[in-house]
């Protein structure tokens, strides 16, 4: 019979036929990059608050990964049948117990506690995605929030309040593109709880608290490519705001940066919804929150090219940051160690129903998502993926069965890898595809 119970992290949890946590994911738990000293992901944490000042703004850097399905989810108005919620996405320790998929996770509990007005959450986060250079299935958030009580504003009236806190707030010269009305009948609703007025006055305080972070991220950035390569050019940064669909807000927001040729979503944010607040018996306030990843913003900031250096331990990586979270100031950029060749193999595979796949007890099925082809792929070949993608996909015009062939790059951050250790590798993911998904091998 499988176990009853995982250790994950030092801890035993109970399990049951939901658990789907591999290994290597549960071993990560316990780097926690984001309060690393001199970590660059720890650094641009550092950065970000900076521009959230405390009192105002309290910082929570330690909250537990493993959290329920009530405060990952239904805390924060996620519908019963919302895709988040799948296995496919979603790693469970149990049916009702996950690793948190955003630090959203923590809203309803910081609202609940209302121990400040404001609050800054960083945390790493779990899920289940594709392999490639800026995807890694453990990453990190920063989630913050800014709420005004009803009942403590000054007669009652939170739009004077919060444009009294705006007016407060240093100006930027960046230049924002922001082309829809704040609110939108069927693509951005008003809630029915706050008047125009209010709506307006938090989402000018929402955006020009995001713009500042963003401002401050790329002086910083422009700074260091200034320093290091006399031939930088100082483009015109352009940022906008795009409308966005969040569960636990309204009206919602993402926004996006251009980098060298393309629009990086870098943040989602919005007016909290209110049944998220009166849920954590906080039903007078009315506020904004943000959810942002820290790896695409170190990313930017560092020039670091590939997701999977965050985890590295090769002093050629983690040295180059020695002293940065004493002295911010002195921001360098990455410079890359001499990348190492890639080698890449393909594996092609029939799914659905077969005879010839060995009876196994997974044989006959494909009810497995590409996620798991991810995860497989991961597990064997850890950090030394670089990338999988679908190369091929075809049904037999006479049996009807599907192939898939599937690339995967094998490129070492840290050395060249010979062509047979790729090839042992690969074999291994050959067989554990077998194995765990029932396919055939073509
Ligand atoms: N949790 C959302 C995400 O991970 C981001 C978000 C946070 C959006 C807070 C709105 C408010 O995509």
């Amino acid at each position: 019979p499988p176990p009853k119970e995982a250790t994950i992290d030092g801890k035993t949890y109970r399990i049951d036929e939901w658990h789907n946590v591999p290994p290597n994911i549960a071993s990560s738990i316990s780097r926690r990059l984001h309060v690393q000293k001199d970590h660059p992901i720890s650094i641009t944490r550092s950065i970000i608050e900076s521009k959230f000042p405390s009192p105002t703004y309290r910082y929570h850097n330690h909250l537990y990964p493993v959290v329920s399905t009530a405060q990952n989810f239904d805390s924060l108005c996620f519908p019963a049948d919302h895709p988040g919620r799948s296995k496919t996405d979603t790693y469970y320790i149990d049916s009702s117990t996950v690793l948190r998929t955003h630090t959203s996770a923590h809203q309803a509990d910081t609202f609940r506690a209302n121990l400040s007005d404001g609050f800054l959450i960083s945390a790493d986060v779990y899920r289940r995605d594709a392999i490639d250079r800026s995807h890694y299935p453990v990453f990190h958030q920063m989630e913050g929030a800014r709420v005004w009580d009803r009942a403590k504003v000054p007669s009652g009236d939170i739009a004077a309040a919060v444009r009294a806190d705006l007016a407060r707030l240093p100006t930027h010269n960046m230049t924002v593109e922001d082309p829809n009305p704040t609110t939108h009948p069927e693509r951005n609703p008003q809630q029915d709880s706050l008047s125009v007025e209010e709506t307006e006055a938090v989402a000018a305080h929402l955006k020009r608290s995001l713009e500042l972070v963003v401002a401050e991220i790329f002086s910083r950035a422009k700074e260091a490519a200034m320093a290091t390569d006399p031939d930088f050019k100082d483009e015109q940064l352009r940022v906008r705001w795009i409308e966005a669909y969040f569960p636990f807000t309204s009206p919602s927001w993402e926004l996006e940066i251009l980098w060298q040729g393309d629009w990086l979503e870098v943040l989602g944010c919005g007016v909290v919804r209110q049944d998220v607040l009166n849920r954590a018996d906080v039903p007078s306030q009315v506020g904004w929150a943000f959810g942002m990843g820290l790896e695409r913003i170190a990313m930017l900031l560092f020039e670091i090219p590939d997701i999977r250096l965050f985890w590295s331990t090769d002093e050629r990586f983690l040295g180059q940051f020695k002293g940065l979270s004493e002295d911010l100031g002195g921001l360098k950029r990455f410079i890359p160690f001499s990348k190492y060749p890639a080698c890449y193999k393909d594996v092609a595979f029939w799914i659905g129903s077969s005879s010839a796949a060995g009876g196994g007890t997974k044989a006959n099925t494909h009810d497995f998502h590409e996620n798991d082809i991810m995860e497989i792929v991961r597990g064997v070949g850890g950090d030394v993926v670089e990338d999988v993608a679908k190369t091929d996909e075809f049904t037999h015009p006479k049996t009807g069965r599907r192939s898939l062939c599937y690339r995967i790059n094998y490129r070492s951050l840290e050395r060249t890898l010979t062509n047979e250790e790729a090839n042992g590798y690969h074999e291994q993911v050959r067989r554990a595809l077998v194995e765990k998904l029932g396919v055939e091998l073509r």
